[in-house]
């Protein structure tokens, strides 16, 4: 069952034109349209579709707000430049006034599949959990918005996905998207690729050659592993966000590039700042929005959803078998793991299981031994606080102890106790001396 909402004066008619055996309408005049559009995301959230008649007076606006939610077909009469105008703005589809039944079938079996996969995630983005739903609503802000992101989480959380489909649902997704792998550029070749030089400027300089946020002019340029760059580099981009200008190597002229910046990292950027590893000027230009990608094993619910996910991706691999689904078994061994290396190890395993499988179904034989024995299949025990404190006293005794060669005395002042108070935890601790 789809849920339909159509947004037109005419909203009944088209009504008509819809079997409703196979749809859920909501036919909107255009006030009670204003109603919904605009208020909030979650009453759009309901439906799957939108078919917008493009003879309202502010469908520009409606249409900026519904595309961020869901497919949506506008119509109109014959106007070339409406229906142009439309598309560019984001709309799915486009048909000719007076719409028809077969019109209106037609596009929503085209559109049935991709709706039906938005179900489980965002834009190939799979997530049921809550804070993935959180995380799709920042992307459509983000998209929405020209400022920059920040995105972090742990490595193989999805960070390269997310700003992918940020820069493919913002306004400049007709333009390029330049993924820059910080890390990957030695300094002394950091100028040349960013922002490229003039033909003769240094001895083998035999062309012009545009640098890479040239090359982005008009689009996204998205900063991966920002985190682990050099302060020449920090130097550089914080130089481009202030001025919005670059200068070729060898250049005469400052060339302005319009480039919408979007940065990720596995580390902890925060602490860097405070530590004087990174810059606190560049980090607050860089997370104006910042979208945090928890780690898989905050959000396990999102296991089943991602490995079909992943068995559809790669069941294709596999010439002499269809591989249809994972056993309940497996599912419990999936959903029983850690994953340090988070989705994409997921993905790998699911991947691997693939070639090993010999029926339609992924059993648990399939499954790399590290998820089957059952000393690692435990995720790691949270130890009880009392128990986690009397380690940490412990160690701590046992170090200020090694330190002053036993002496107690000495010991107890460096830990800043009383002889007699580590005396008696000398003893509760069990602690010889
Ligand atoms: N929510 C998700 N839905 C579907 N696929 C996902 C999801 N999250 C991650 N993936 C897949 O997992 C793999 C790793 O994702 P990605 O490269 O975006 O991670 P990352 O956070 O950039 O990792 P790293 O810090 O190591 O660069 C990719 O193949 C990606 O398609
Ligand atoms: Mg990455």
């Amino acid at each position: 069952m789809l849920n339909v909402l159509i947004v037109s004066d005419e909203a009944k008619a088209i009504y008509a034109l819809f079997s409703s055996g196979h749809f859920t309408l909501h036919a909107r005049d255009s006030k009670q349209a204003k109603a919904v559009i605009g208020k909030d995301f979650e009453e759009l959230g309901k439906y799957d579709i939108a078919f917008l008649d493009l003879s309202l007076e502010d469908w520009h606006q409606k249409l900026l707000e519904l595309r961020l939610e869901m497919p949506v077909v506008a119509f109109s009469d014959a106007d070339i430049r409406k229906a142009v105008e439309a598309m560019k703005l984001g709309a799915s589809d486009f048909l000719l006034k007076p719409l028809t039944s077969e019109d209106v079938s037609g596009v929503i079996i085209k559109y049935r599949k991709k709706i039906l996969t938005h179900k489980y995630g965002f834009d190939e983005i799979i997530g049921l959990s809550p804070p993935m739903q959180e995380v799709f609503g920042l992307i459509k802000k983000a998209a929405a918005s020209e400022s920059n992101v920040l995105i972090t989480g742990e490595s193989g959380t999805g960070k390269e996905l997310v700003a992918r489909a940020i820069h493919r649902w913002s306004p400049r997704n007709d333009k390029p998207f330049i993924a820059i792998n910080c890390s990957a550029i030695p300094d002394s070749l950091l100028e040349s690729e960013l922002f490229g030089f003039e033909k003769g400027s240094f001895t083998g300089a035999n062309y012009t050659k545009k640098g890479l946020l040239e090359l982005a002019h008009g689009g996204t340029v998205f900063f991966d592993e920002i985190g682990d760059v050099s302060p020449l580099f920090q130097t550089k981009i914080l130089r481009v966000l202030q001025e919005g200008e670059i200068m070729r190597i060898g250049g005469m002229r400052q060339i302005k590039v319009d480039v919408r910046i979007i940065a990720a990292t596995n580390r902890d950027i925060t602490s860097a700042c405070r530590k004087g590893g990174f810059r606190d000027d560049l980090f607050y230009r860089l997370n104006v929005i910042n979208i945090h990608l928890p780690p898989l094993r905050a959000r396990t619910e999102d296991i089943p959803p991602l490995s079909r996910h992943f068995l559809k991706k790669h069941a294709a691999k596999r010439k002499d078998i269809f591989i249809k689904c994972v056993s309940q078994d497996v599912v419990h061994l999936l959903m029983d793991h850690s994953y340090p290396g988070n989705v994409r190890e997921l993905e790998n395993i699911i991947e691997r299981a693939i070639s090993f499988a010999n029926g339609p179904e992924i059993l648990t034989a399939d499954l790399p031994p590290f998820l089957t024995q059952s000393s690692s299949r435990k995720k790691i025990p949270i130890p009880r606080l009392r128990d986690a404190i009397a380690g940490l006293e412990r160690e701590l005794i046992i170090s200020a102890l090694n330190e002053s060669d036993g002496n107690i005395s000495h010991a107890a002042t460096t830990l800043g106790m009383y002889r007699q108070q580590l005396q008696r935890k000398l003893r509760s601790l069990k602690i010889a001396t």
